[in-house]
């Protein structure tokens, strides 16, 4: 995608935790285009989000579901989009466990009718590019050793990752029977500001303020391979830009912890943080039942986006963690607001609280 030529850009779940960022970046990087953010306002969608950008001129905001086929239809025809970059999901495993089926809803049949509508604006602009944000998820779990590349065949072990694989193998199919021109990237665990706190990292942290338990699922022998925010963020305009059509791209932090290791440095910073003696937080860890069909580690092999792209990581994982606490720190009314309603129903049911 030419940066030069103005265009019109869709962002699917830009009020959620990547999308933001993504939103952000596009509005300040690009005043030349034109940033739709198409979001539904689901819990894990927040307008507070972007307050910083909302009056931006070469930015607005759309409420609406990508399981609308009326509505998606109809905003398609309304605007000429350029491009879509698609994040909207549901994207917690956890709840995929609990409700499956709105995993199918949003992210396959919501993916399929984004790709629909995008067939029509293909006709009729060579330069179409449907960008659609993956996980590693897809590919299952590594044992000790090994990394997830591009060719790695999909194996997905949770009714999330099985639906994110399932909109993976649409998008490509409609890049091969309706020529549809697509890229997909599957991205590592994300963490940084306004990710909701039900994911390990802002759970955690609104746990230590809190002072309540820390759940460890299972011996905590579980491996994730972290990357910040804002380093995905980057590479998503790198892709969206650079990227080849048809081509699938890697994207991880070169960075593993073991889910105990991470929550155990977690705790020293959050100590420091919070000027309690050293060892406090360590005595909230609690293991629990483990997560049922857990994958045991994931680690990306990201050399292709770094080889063609020029692309990697930053920040280094301890300013990340240090930049991730601060904001929350800064951020108390964003935890206070996400935190309330549903939030305590789900973290009740959850934790048996
Ligand atoms: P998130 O849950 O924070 O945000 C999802 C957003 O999608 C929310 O704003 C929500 O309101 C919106 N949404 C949900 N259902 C919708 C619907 N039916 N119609 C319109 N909008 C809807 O998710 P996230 O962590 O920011 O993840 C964004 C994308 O990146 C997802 O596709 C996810 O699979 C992928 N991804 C996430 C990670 C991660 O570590 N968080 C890693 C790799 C890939
Ligand atoms: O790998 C990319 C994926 O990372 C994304 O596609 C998902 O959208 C995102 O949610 C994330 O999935 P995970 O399941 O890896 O993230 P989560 O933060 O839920 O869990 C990280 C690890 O910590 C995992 O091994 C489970 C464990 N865990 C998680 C929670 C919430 C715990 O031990 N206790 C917890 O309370």
């Amino acid at each position: 995608m030419e940066k030069n030529i103005p265009k019109s850009i869709l962002i699917t779940g830009g009020a959620g935790f990547i999308g933001s960022h993504v939103v952000r970046r596009f509005v300040a990087q690009y005043s030349n285009y034109k940033i739709v953010n198409l979001d539904a306002l689901t819990y894990a969608g927040n307008l507070e989000n972007l307050k910083d950008v909302q009056n931006t001129a070469n930015y607005s905001f759309v409420k609406g579901d990508i399981t609308d086929t009326d509505f998606i239809n109809d905003l398609f025809s309304r605007n000429k989009f350029d491009g879509v970059i698609h994040l909207a999901a549901e994207s917690h495993v956890d709840r995929s466990i609990s409700d499956p089926l709105s995993f199918v809803r949003t992210n396959v049949l919501g993916t399929v009718n984004l790709l629909n509508a995008s067939l029509e604006l293909a006709k009729n602009n060579p330069n179409f590019l449907f960008y659609h944000i993956s996980t590693d998820e897809v590919y299952g779990s590594l044992g000790e050793k090994g990394l997830f590349k591009e060719n790695t065949p999909y194996n997905p072990n949770s009714p999330y990752s099985a639906s994110k694989a399932s909109s993976d193998h649409f998008v490509r199919a409609y890049g091969e029977t309706y020529k549809l021109p697509y890229i997909i990237s599957n991205c590592s665990n994300n963490y940084g500001p306004n990710q909701f706190p039900e994911k390990l990292i802002p759970l955690f942290i609104h746990n230590i303020i809190q002072n309540k338990p820390l759940p460890v699922y299972g011996d905590g022998n579980y491996t994730r391979d972290w990357l910040y925010v804002k380093d995905h963020a980057e590479a998503i305009d790198l892709v969206f830009h650079q990227g080849k059509k048809g081509e699938t791209y890697n994207i991880g932090g070169f960075n593993e912890w073991k889910n105990i290791d991470l929550t155990r440095l977690l705790c020293r910073l959050m100590d420091k943080k919070l000027n309690r003696a050293e060892g406090t937080s360590e005595k909230l860890i609690t293991f629990v039942k483990d997560r049922p069909g857990h994958d045991l580690r994931y680690a990306i092999d990201a050399s292709k986006i770094n080889k063609e792209l020029g692309w990697e990581p930053s920040v280094t994982f301890e300013e990340g963690l240090e930049q991730t606490i601060d904001w929350y720190f800064e951020n108390k009314d964003w935890l206070g607001h996400v935190t309330s309603g549903d939030y305590l129903e789900y973290y009740k049911k959850q934790y048996q609280e």
